[in-house]
């Protein structure tokens, strides 16, 4: 009985959802390689996907995965403080450090549960320790970073999207908080943009804060080796907290997140994200670990990525399409209603490339937006025809 209740519920919410044209459906995508895929029975250029370097299918990380799933079995089955913590876990942890000149690493399941986890640790910190202390988080920051905010102990502010003098008069105005921590994202999920990490620098200087940022667009993007935006700006530094997903450029799973040795016993100790959920399959750790190598050993992907968006964006500004600017390869294309990205999304489809409207509650109502995302795997040949098809597009929109 209380279950059909919930039932009458769940269809009333999905009709709602459905008329305001809300309503969100899986779609069934087989990849085919790490740029196309097959989508209702058709092959499909994917300009959706955060597959920037194109790691999914690279031969070395596939073969890295292979030998540690022959090695070390398909999944972790324990948690890491009882038995899921493995070689392969430990070796990408000290790869990772290497890498993103850390002093610590820990590798986490996803990149969800790494910003669950760094926040439950600079939240249990504060309060086993009696200390008063509030998160200043950017408002456009990713699902995951509000949900723990908004999940943790510790009390909260939230400053409009960049805008530093708004933080600084926060910064300011602690009034009963004693500890800061600015919670932000270096390139911006659904924006593409950048956050203004040198204005964050000077801020620091006046205004002690510790800066939780999260990596997870920058990683394998900018950088040396792509170890992110904060290192290609020289502004390691100003990091304390650094979050990055391994589900992204470097094309396998799983989260990790970056400090000091204390900082990271303490999230092994403390965080619940962390401590309460089965470890990483071991051959993910192993992944990871290998998509760092390649991407140390080769850098002519990530040239030719940051190529492509240069051109693709430079050709879009000469066009009509609302562009947000910015250098990074998610290039949003605003277009208002949910109805208008949907339309803008079909007649790529028609043109045998994928991308996805991006509507509410994802973005705020009113900047419904194509979300375009660009891959070093693209060819030339392909990245004129979106640009052809964007122009073509707009004219009958
Ligand atoms: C900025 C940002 N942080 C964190 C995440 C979560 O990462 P994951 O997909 O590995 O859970 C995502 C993406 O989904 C993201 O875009």
């Amino acid at each position: 009985m209380a279950a059909e209740v919930w039932d009458q519920l769940a269809r009333a919410v999905l009709t709602d959802l459905d008329e305001s044209h809300l309503l969100r459906h899986r779609s069934l995508i087989t990849p085919i390689n790490a740029t196309h895929v097959l989508f209702e029975g058709r092959e499909y250029v994917n300009f959706a996907s955060n597959n920037y370097l194109g790691l999914t299918h690279h031969p070395q990380v596939i073969a890295a995965t292979e030998r540690a799933l022959r090695r070390f079995g398909a999944g972790s089955a324990a948690s890491p403080l009882i038995t899921g913590y493995c070689p392969p876990h430990a070796a990408a942890e000290q790869h990772v450090a290497r890498w993103k000149q850390a002093a610590a690493a820990v590798l986490l399941p996803s990149g969800y549960q790494a910003n669950h986890a760094a926040v439950q640790t600079f939240a249990a910190l504060a309060v086993k320790s009696g200390r008063r202390a509030r998160f200043l988080l950017d408002k456009l920051c990713h699902a995951s970073l509000i949900d723990a905010v908004r999940g943790s102990a510790m009390p909260f502010r939230i400053f409009p999207h960049n805008h530093l003098p708004k933080l600084e008069r926060l910064l300011a105005d602690a009034k009963t908080a004693e500890l800061q921590v600015v919670v932000t994202e270096s390139i911006f999920s659904m924006d593409g943009d950048a956050a203004d990490l040198v204005g964050l620098a000077k801020l620091k200087m006046t205004h002690p804060f510790a800066l939780l940022l999260d990596e997870a667009h920058a990683t394998g993007v900018y950088g040396p080796a792509g170890s992110g935006l904060a290192a290609e700006m020289g502004l390691r530094e100003l990091v304390d907290v650094a979050v990055i997903t391994c589900s992204k450029a470097l094309g396998c799973g799983g989260g990790i997140v970056c400090g000091s040795h204390a900082f990271c016993n303490s999230l092994v100790n403390l965080a619940r994200a962390y401590i309460y959920s089965t470890h990483l399959p071991p051959a993910m750790a192993a992944a990871a670990d290998a998509a760092i190598t390649v991407m140390e050993n080769e850098p002519l992907p990530r040239q030719r990525l940051n190529q492509i968006v240069r051109h693709v964006r430079s050709e879009l500004a000469k066009g009509r399409w609302q562009v947000i600017a910015g250098s990074s390869p998610i290039v949003p294309l605003v277009v208002g209603s949910e109805t208008a990205a949907f339309a803008a999304a079909q007649s790529l489809l028609s043109r045998g490339l994928l991308t996805f409207p991006i509507r509410p509650p994802t973005v705020p109502r009113g900047t419904s937006r194509l979300r375009i995302t660009l891959s070093s795997g693209h060819t030339d040949d392909e990245i004129e025809r979106l640009i052809c098809s964007l122009r073509d597009a707009h004219k009958h929109a």
